[in-house]
């Protein structure tokens, strides 16, 4: 699920097994410690920051946010595959735009906003496929849509891009009233078990959205990880971990791509294999070496990059599986 393939940094590995022994205290409900250093890191104010337990939770909670009145969600399909579902769950019907390539279709997606849209999701590295969109191309976007549907930009890989077109939304936003910005810590931070995730939004929606949330989300260890891997030092240290990966990232594409096989460039944690009808026969064949990874039946195969014993391994599979596998794409 495009962990990363690191252990916890040895502070954030203290503060939990500290943590045990004061379970019996509940969590700080108001979140200060995290939102202070949110604020101080990105420069901007607590009211424009909501955290929750993930993410993925923070999703739905925003577009419920943003509704009743309208009831129809734009997002890009293959995506996220959890969009259509917290797009239900927040009580809105979901509108699925195929993508152009491995890439989000803008110019579909704004032909697919009506007077029912109550606001677009746009996955930037998107998930599965790890495409990026550029500053222009989103300026261009926020710039033709109309003011009152909101964009919300998810940005869960955004640590892993290395591409400098791709624009951080939390600062380049700022001052725009359409935009919410989503941001995980579950991975490149390391935290996913902890499951804490942050929105950045215009302040009304902030509120609107925090009020939705549930009471001590996230979590008192999820709540002081966060804080401890937000300080300059450990900051350093992920930043280094993210380049590795990238580094990674590429030596793997390469070697699939010297193999023979299809790879989508990513700027991501993990490559886009579009396999077609050898999806599910190489995820299959994976499994069976003890290696998970995601398969979309007719579509393709998505590979976390691991460390490189992980990377390794893999590549042994895909060789094996192109000398001897039931291979359309490669044959
Ligand atoms: C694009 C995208 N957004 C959000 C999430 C959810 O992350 P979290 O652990 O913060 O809920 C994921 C996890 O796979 C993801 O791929």
């Amino acid at each position: 699920m495009n962990e990363t393939p690191y252990p916890p940094l040895p502070n954030v590995r203290r503060i939990v097994e500290d943590g045990a022994g004061r379970i019996n205290r509940y969590p700080d409900h108001a979140t200060g410690a995290l939102l202070a250093a949110l604020s101080a890191r990105l420069e901007v104010p607590q009211a424009q920051i909501v955290v929750g337990p993930g993410s993925a939770g923070l999703c739905q909670h925003l577009i419920q946010a943003l509704g009743p009145q309208r009831g129809e969600v734009v997002h890009a399909a293959l995506s996220f595959e959890a969009y259509p579902l917290l797009i239900a769950n927040a009580g809105a019907r979901p509108v699925p735009v195929p993508l152009a390539g491995y890439r989000h279709d803008l110019a579909a997606m704004a032909a697919a906003v009506t007077p029912d849209t109550r606001c677009v999701l746009l996955c930037n590295p998107n998930n599965p496929t790890g495409a990026v969109l550029h500053r222009a191309e989103i300026d261009e976007f926020l710039d033709r849509l109309p003011p009152e549907v909101m964009v919300i930009v998810d940005e869960a890989y955004r640590e892993f891009v290395t591409d400098p077109d791709v624009p951080d939304m939390v600062q380049h936003a700022k001052g725009r009233e359409n935009v919410c910005v989503l941001r995980t810590f579950s991975k490149a931070y390391g935290l996913a078990a902890l499951r804490v995730g942050y929105a950045v939004a215009p302040p009304g929606v902030a509120t609107a959205t925090r009020m939705l949330g549930g009471v001590f989300f996230p979590n008192s260890f999820g709540q002081a990880a966060a804080v401890a891997s937000l300080d300059t030092v450990a900051e350093a240290e992920l930043a280094t971990r993210c380049a590795e990966l990238a580094r990674y990232r590429q030596q793997l594409t390469e070697r699939l791509l010297g193999l023979g096989l299809p790879v989508a460039p990513s700027e991501a944690n993990f490559v886009w294999l579009p396999l077609g009808t050898d999806a599910e026969p190489f995820t299959e064949r994976c499994r069976r070496a003890g290696i998970l990874v995601r398969g979309y039946p007719g579509l393709g195969v998505r590979v976390t990059v691991g460390d490189t014993g992980a990377n390794e391994r893999l590549c042994a599979v895909a060789s094996n599986f192109v000398s001897t596998g039931l291979s359309a794409v490669v044959s």
